[in-house]
């Protein structure tokens, strides 16, 4: 196939970690190793600071920051890495959720001192359900923190997942002297320093005497126990199940400290996977096809209220996309060629002729693109995977300016299809209720609202617990059901039926009276 080759050099991943386990840290350091930014500091971290209450300024700065961090591509030892960021606040979940769909790899960081966090086990979640394959880092290595072993107990235990050691700490925090690095047999020195790269010496017999020469009698003798340790516990590797997502390589270094992170890099680019099939509704699509496909995974707005467009970020999924060409807007199935799309170098953003199956483009948008939108050479295809979760927080919204009425509609449609939050039209009384992941959502929409379409809105309160999505195969059960649960019917945005139950027990409930239904927290089942 003529596209193979550029095909299979790339890898589309995400890094995704708790906030400050070292996300940013070690992006930055895989963009130094490929060259794409000359000096630390140069990545900006996404994350609002945990100390600032949610004002508007932090808020604008995320947005800011995040569309120019959103794709980070660069070339590595003949390899194109294109990393997908994800915001590092909670309340944003979704949007991770969400670019997950778009990599085909990921990277877990975890923190030596705090091992599993909860945004961690949240993201594993969805990694397991996509059977993505998962490569861990731990980082801060130069901190006291777990034992090693406990650590990854911890690990296969909460994140569900076996694990495989692929290079071990001599020791941490104030004594680490570095790792054995047994995917590729050698011996990593640490010396701490942000700027100096780890000296890395051959070292295949981990019997050899020399061993006590570099680390000392008493390390050397644990290294070696370990390592026995380790060859007898766990399976050896084997990238099939890796790439299967059922085993996941663990990695030791300190991002900080570029220590570890080339090993992790140079491994990353021989074992993960370059593009894999995609499956929409109607088939299978294989990224050597020819004919160009992909999907809109993310929308992301101007921060210039006076330009109301957007970039709406393409995974492209097949083939092979070019600038000014036709491709479908399936959802509308109308031409649109579009004369600027854009691809993220590292910091920049630029106009690119062309893209292949792996690559993510920005296409600027003025309200044509929805979350989960396919573009096409011309088939009729609809990609799957990308479901609404259903929100923690819902609010009625009401329109407090009753001059802005058609305004207020407009923004919201607009906020929705961005995927900002999630509407439902209560079916009783009419309401329009927002359901999000966090209290930092509503603020952004309430902004957004007045500063983008200039209507004003008010929130409501309402009392509910989830959001369900409900199907089942015998009409009436579902009609007697409706009846029943009448006050609480909802449509969400595309017009599928939704349950919103109001607590833990009333949901129990439903779901003992009515085994013929099924309730699902996600719109794809
Ligand atoms: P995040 O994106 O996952 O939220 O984490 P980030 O990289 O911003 O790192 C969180 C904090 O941890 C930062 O410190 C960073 O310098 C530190 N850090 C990252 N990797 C290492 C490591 O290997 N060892 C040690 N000791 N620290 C590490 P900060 O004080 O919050 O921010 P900054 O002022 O240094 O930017």
């Amino acid at each position: 196939m003529a596209y193979s080759e550029e095909i299979r050099k790339r890898r589309t991943f995400a890094i995704v970690s708790h906030p400050d386990a070292g996300k940013t840290t070690l992006t930055e350091k895989l963009l130094l190793f490929g060259g794409a930014i000359h000096v630390a500091g140069a990545v900006k971290s996404n994350k609002i600071r945990k100390t600032a209450t949610s004002d508007w300024m932090d808020i604008e700065k995320q947005r800011g920051i995040s569309v120019a961090t959103s794709v980070m591509a660069f070339d590595y030892a003949g390899h194109k890495i294109n990393i997908l960021d994800t915001p590092g606040h909670q309340d944003f979940a979704e949007d991770t959720f969400r670019t997950l769909t778009a990599v085909d790899s990921v990277i877990i960081v975890i923190d030596i001192a705090k091992g599993v966090e909860t945004q961690t086990r949240k993201l594993m979640e969805v990694c397991r359900m996509r059977k993505t394959p998962v490569i861990v880092f731990v980082n801060k290595m130069d901190r006291d923190g777990k034992d090693p072993f406990d650590l990854l107990d911890e690990i296969e235990e909460e994140l569900q997942i076996k694990v495989r050691p692929l290079s071990w700490p001599i020791d941490m925090g104030q004594a680490f002297r570095g790792v054995y690095n047994i995917y590729e047999k050698k011996l990593d020195l640490y010396t701490p320093s942000k700027q100096y790269v780890t000296e890395s010496l051959e070292f295949k017999d981990i019997q050899n005497p020399e061993l006590e020469k570099h680390i000392g009698p008493g390390l050397a003798g644990s290294l070696r126990a370990d390592l026995e340790l380790i060859e007898g516990v766990y399976p050896s590797f084997d990238v099939e199940t890796y790439l299967r997502g059922d085993i996941a390589p663990v990695f030791f270094g300190s991002a900080l400290n570029n220590f570890g992170v080339k090993e992790l890099l140079d491994c990353f680019i021989r074992i993960a996977p370059s593009p894999r099939p995609v499956q929409a509704l109607e088939r299978r699509v294989e990224p050597e096809e020819e004919n160009f496909s992909g999907f809109v995974f993310k929308i992301h707005a101007n921060m210039d209220p006076n330009h109301r467009s957007c970039i709406a970020f393409v995974k492209v999924c097949s083939g092979h996309f070019e600038r000014n060409v036709n491709y479908r807007h399936v959802r509308f199935d109308k031409l649109m060629r579009f004369s600027s799309p854009t691809a993220f170098m590292a910091q920049k953003k630029e106009t690119v002729e062309e893209a292949f199956a792996g690559d993510i483009i920005g296409l600027p948008d003025t309200g044509n693109f929805k979350i989960g939108d396919t573009l096409t050479a011309g088939e009729e295809l609809h990609f799957k995977g990308l479901p609404s979760f259903s929100p923690e927080m819902f609010k009625y919204i009401e329109n407090a300016d009753p001059m802005k009425a058609k305004q207020l509609n407009k923004g919201i449609g607009q906020l929705m299809d961005e995927g900002v939050a999630q509407l439902f039209t209560n079916q009783f009384n009419g309401r329009k209720i927002i359901g999000t992941v966090g209290q930092l959502q509503f603020e952004v929409i309430q902004y957004r609202l007045l500063h983008e379409y200039g209507a004003q809105c008010k929130w409501e309160p309402i009392s509910l617990y989830k959001a369900c999505w409900i199907a089942s195969d015998k009409k009436e059960t579902l009609e007697n059901f409706r009846k029943r649960k009448m006050q609480y019917m909802a449509l969400d945005k595309e017009g599928r039926e939704v349950y919103l139950a109001d607590s833990a027990y009333v949901l129990a409930m439903a779901q003992h009276d009515f085994p013929d239904i099924s309730f699902h927290f996600s719109s794809e089942f």
